[in-house]
């Protein structure tokens, strides 16, 4: 199988770490892809917003295979793209239409989506600048925290959780003016869910599905999850507090009538679904879809799965998945992310890395880095994300904690206490 990778951070490293392990591995591509990725594929430098620039790597290089790692591309219509294109339609490809990645592109949708399906999650209402007045009562009948939700793609930062009804009052407006540009001009409004979060990881071809390891990631830039929002600062898989009976729940009351409620609904799906869980006094609900991987939870989940995942993948985006079995290592993964000092706001890039080579009982996944002159130097704020297997969390955090010692750049950051919340489970 040849097979392309689409994008360029820790997820995709992960991607092509897994995949280059694969028997059924011919050739494996990146685009662009980063230093690490190049260590084990051949990096294409491609403007991943250029469909008709990816369309011309798959046919030079007679790609076989297509997985999509971050959403944008999704919700831009690459799916549909290689679906409705002679050239590309038979090439496989992992990753929604247009319309499936709604469910992460569109917040309305997919509450939509899960009322109309009996999906459990926060009970909500959207409003647009014509109904402001209507928004702010329903802010009346709510209790603190409230909860704001941008419709569209934001980077990330379309959720605030004002604690006060002032601030929330002042947040939507300042939203609903264009705080998020497009993206605000609807705002979901919904209750806030006490709880502890997790996410879990689908793969489907439209009908049959594997659920992949779940995993819980520290998303505060701040140990004991103080600061601000970051993408990810560490991941732990499996997460403690999702024991069989919690994972029934989640299998029955949300996997099931996602998958079954997005093939009634006609979208024909394929490719992986993560959802944003709350475990609220052991029932699960939804707090997002995504249309993609997590990142940086990949980094911590693909060390788990012991069946070849190419396999899956290819099983998945031919509609054969029913007869594919996922084997998972049953060890404990943790991933810390070291990042540039002062992300994630401003923060410097070109900084030599040393110390990599010393890494010995880790999986090393580059994310925001890049090659210069011989040397690998910082390129975004999440460098790099290292990954641990151990027999449980005390285990993990002693072996990453020692290795990351070794990694020298000005400038750098992670957090102190990944997984240490969840030693007591
Ligand atoms: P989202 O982008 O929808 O994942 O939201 C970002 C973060 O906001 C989530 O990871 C949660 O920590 C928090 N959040 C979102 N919705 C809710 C909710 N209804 N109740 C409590 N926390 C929430
Ligand atoms: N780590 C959260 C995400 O990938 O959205």
């Amino acid at each position: 199988m040849r097979v392309l990778i689409i994008g360029s951070g820790g997820r995709e490293s992960a991607f092509a770490w897994s995949i280059s392990k694969s028997r059924s591995l011919e050739a494996l591509f990146c685009a662009p892809g980063n230093p690490g990725t190049a260590t084990l594929a051949t990096n294409l430098e491609i403007n991943i917003k250029d469909f008709n620039a990816i369309k011309r790597a798959v046919l030079e290089h007679k790609i076989e295979l297509v997985i999509v790692g971050p959403e944008e591309p999704l919700v831009n219509g690459l799916g549909d793209f290689f679906r409705s294109d002679d050239q590309l339609k038979d090439t496989l490809f992992i990753g929604p239409d247009r319309k499936g990645a709604q469910l992460e592109g569109s917040k309305e949708f997919a509450k939509e989506f899960m009322e109309k399906w009996s999906i459990p999650t926060a009970s909500y209402k959207s409003f647009n600048k014509s109904s402001i007045k209507e928004a702010e009562k329903f802010l009346e009948t709510l209790r603190a925290p409230y909860v704001l939700k941008a419709d569209g793609l934001a980077a990330g930062k379309g959720v605030v959780i004002p604690d006060n009804i002032d601030d929330a009052r002042r947040e939507l407006s300042s939203m609903l003016d264009g705080k998020f540009g497009k993206a605000g001009d609807k705002v979901v409004i919904e209750e806030y869910l006490h709880g502890i979060e997790l996410s879990v990881f689908v793969l489907t071809d439209g009908k049959d599905y594997l659920i992949l390891p779940e995993a819980k990631d520290y998303k505060r830039i701040g140990d004991g999850d103080t600061g601000l929002n970051t993408g990810g600062m560490g991941a732990v898989s499996p997460v403690p507090f999702a024991d069989e009976t919690f994972m029934k729940k989640v299998e029955e009351r949300i996997i099931k009538p996602t998958v079954e409620g997005l093939k009634r609904d006609g979208i024909k799906y394929t490719g992986f679904i993560f959802i944003g869980l709350m475990n609220c006094a052991g029932d699960p609900y939804v707090i997002e879809y995504n249309v993609r991987m997590g990142d940086p939870e990949t980094e911590a989940v693909l060390p788990r799965i012991k069946s070849d995942l190419l396999v899956h993948l290819v099983a998945a985006a031919r509609g054969e998945l029913g007869s594919e079995t996922i084997v998972k290592d049953e060890r404990q993964a943790m991933t810390l992310v070291t990042v540039s000092g002062g992300y994630p706001e401003e923060y410097a890039k070109g900084f030599i890395i040393n110390g990599l080579d010393e890494l010995k009982e880790v999986n090393l996944f580059h994310a925001g880095t890049k090659s210069l002159d011989g040397k690998i130097v910082t390129a975004g704020g999440r460098v790099l994300a290292i990954t641990a297997l151990g027999n449980n969390i005390e285990c993990c955090r002693q072996i990453l904690y020692r290795e990351v010692s070794s990694v020298r750049y000005e400038g750098i950051y992670f957090r102190k206490d990944i997984g240490s919340d969840l030693q007591n489970y």
